[in-house]
């Protein structure tokens, strides 16, 4: 090893600019949050060879004082934090005093800045120590102009991405920013053509216009808006329903008091709350906005400022666990708006949104865009109707819509009409066509009736007739033997009978009539596969499921039509009732409108 030497600014500059500016879109995030910092009302950015040659940053805000320029471009020189008072409790975006100064140490930077009567212009190049002031002309507010960025750091420059790809960073890094501040009009030239244009948003209507921009229709389209408070924490914001999911988890917006970041407990929250209406795999779509006091966050704990520390993260998990969990509960079917609305004018839109708007998750399966793709062709999906599998009873009224007086009141999935393979039960309702998957339906009925039950009173157990015996592994019987316990608050009581045989003597009541055998040995793997053998208390949703699946009326089941519409008034009852625990969706619907279009006739 050498000497000990102090290193030169230029140098120093040059390291903390590696952890604060890697990449082109990462100066734009400095430089538009030093605007948002300054209360500016109108921010353009502009950008040349994704950003390698020129990166621009204009805003109206309150601009440097001209004798605070050079200074704004020193390492450590800051307006945002006095005294460790002001570092506990951040309002600001910046507070380090060092992006300025780290983005100078790698380019050709020049400022111009007005605070109050004139302008002035300080450039520097690649070094902070000759900079220069100048008189400029410029309207109130700052331009910070970016060029050549890396050209003395060849190294940080080789490592640069394609122009498209720099450009759609800057682009998304924007879009982050723009969804902080719907009150801050926000525009995006990239080579002289204007990408972005974001007007400032007065009303909730603006703002949902800003969103479809950022988030696309879709995503929009399937929102659900909520906003919950406690005395310390507010969250609010837009989740997507759970018709609506993405393979990756690429359409999550989280800001903590107006900054965008990545928090593992918050997104473990959120995954938490859609775990059983979310099929295997898929990703939930979000854009929300928590507001914490500021001094029980830290937000000082990651060079780019992505990242900040709760003091009581377990708090923050449960306010906005129990935040998405209830608003995802009360989405749709929701037997209040119903019993609001008029008898026989149950809202389409309401309807509509169980209506499978699966956006990207169940593609077009609608099924007249189907039928249509048949219609002259050999075969059509509708011929399945004909094919006498379709299950109608003859001993029972039909209640047909038709016949109604209007005075009865019509119940949003109707009255069930016929059972279709002994899968799905065809039902009328004042919509249109009502198809439900009978399986996953009660599927879900069953799980959260479990779920209620045993949060309130622990699940009752019923003594079978005749004790099971289930042979199993000598690993599953341990294990079997281990969660005795834990599995006999879930109603399900057994006894290690030898090295390899458990027997199975009560079950949850609620469970009657399943088979046990297989429900034990499914409970067993469900907690190897999952690994829970340690944490089973806190994982019980797991379990439950797979007890709910088990409870569940099994596809291939003859259903009389009392049975099916009692399955359909518990349906109306139940929340989440839209997805089944593995986020199939339980019921879709056809308008009369759309089948009377599919026949030509005008009504
Ligand atoms: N667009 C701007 N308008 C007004 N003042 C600005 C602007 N950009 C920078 N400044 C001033 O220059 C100072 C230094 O900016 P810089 O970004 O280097 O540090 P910071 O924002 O204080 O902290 P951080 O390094 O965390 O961003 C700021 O504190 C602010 O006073
Ligand atoms: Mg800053």
């Amino acid at each position: 090893m050498g000497k000990i030497r102090v290193l030169s600014t230029q140098l120093a500059n040059q390291i903390a600019a590696g952890e604060v500016v890697d990449r082109p879109f990462s100066v734009v995030k400095e430089l538009v949050e030093n605007s948002l910092d300054a209360g500016a009302t109108h921010i353009h950015v502009e950008v040349k060879k994704g950003g390698m040659n020129l990166l621009k940053v204009r805003d109206d805000g309150a601009g440097i004082p001209s004798d605070e320029i050079i200074l704004a471009l020193n390492r450590h020189s800051t307006s945002k934090v006095y005294d460790l008072e002001d570092l506990n409790s951040i309002r600001t975006l910046g507070f380090r005093g060092e992006a300025l100064s780290s983005i100078a140490s790698v380019s050709q930077l020049t400022l111009i800045s007005r605070h109050s009567e004139s302008a002035w212009l300080a450039k520097s190049e690649g070094c902070d120590t000759n900079v220069s002031l100048r008189p400029a002309a410029h309207p109130k507010g700052t331009t910070v102009e970016v060029r050549e960025l890396f050209y003395n750091t060849p190294a940080r420059r080789k490592f640069l991405r394609s122009e498209a790809t720099e450009y759609n960073n800057i682009s998304s890094c924007i879009k982050r920013l723009a969804l902080s501040r719907f009150d801050v009009k926000f525009a995006l030239t990239n080579n002289d053509r204007l990408r972005l244009n974001l007007d400032a948003a007065s009303c909730y209507l603006n703002e949902l216009e800003r969103l479809r921009v950022i988030c696309g229709n879709t995503f929009v389209d399937n929102a659900i808006y909520l906003d919950n408070q406690s005395a310390k924490l507010r969250v609010k914001g837009w989740i997507s329903s759970p018709t609506f999911s993405r393979g990756q988890p690429d359409l999550q917006y989280l800001y903590v008091n107006g900054r965008y970041v990545k928090d593992k407990t918050i997104s473990y929250a959120i995954r938490q709350a859609y775990q059983d209406v979310l099929y295997k795999g898929r990703h939930p779509a979000f854009v929300l906005y928590l507001e914490t006091d500021l001094k029980d966050v830290d937000v000082n704990v990651h060079p780019t400022k992505h990242e900040v520390r709760f003091r009581d993260s377990k708090i923050i998990h449960r306010f906005v666990y129990t935040a998405i969990n209830s608003a995802i509960a009360k989405e749709y079917l929701k037997n209040d708006n119903f019993r609001d609305t008029e008898v026989n004018h149950v809202s389409g839109h309401q309807l509509k949104k169980g209506n499978m708007s699966t956006g990207e998750m169940f593609p077009s399966h609608r099924f007249f865009q189907r039928a249509d793709r048949n219609i002259g062709g050999q075969k059509s999906e509708i011929v399945a109707l004909k094919s006498g599998s379709a299950e109608f009873s003859n001993d029972q009224k039909i209640s047909n819509i038709a016949d109604t007086d209007g005075c009865e009141p019509i119940p949003p999935l109707g009255f069930a009409v016929a059972q279709l393979r002994y899968a799905y039960i065809l039902a009328e309702n004042s919509t249109g066509l009502v198809v439900v998957d009978s399986h996953a339906a009660h599927e879900r009925i069953i799980y959260e009736e479990l779920k209620r039950t045993y949060e309130e009173q622990g699940l009752v157990s019923q003594p079978l007739l005749v004790p099971q015996g289930v042979l199993v592994s000598e690993t599953e019987a341990d294990l079997g033997e281990r969660l005795k316990e834990e599995l006999k608050k879930l109603g399900l009581i057994f006894d290690r009978t030898s090295s390899e045989s458990l027997l199975v003597r009560e079950i949850p009541a609620i469970l009657r009539g399943s088979d046990t055998e297989q429900l034990l040995r499914d409970i067993l793997a469900d907690v190897i596969q999952n690994d829970i053998s340690n944490r089973i208390s806190s994982e019980i949703h797991l379990i439950l499921a797979t007890m709910a699946c088990h409870g569940s009326v099994r596809a291939n089941r003859k259903l009389t039509l009392s049975e099916m519409n009692a399955l359909l008034r518990q349906m109306e009852e139940t929340e989440r009732i839209n997805q089944c625990n593995h986020g199939r969706p339980t019921w879709t619907e056809f308008p009369i409108e759309d089948i009377d279009k599919y026949f030509m006739r005008g009504r």
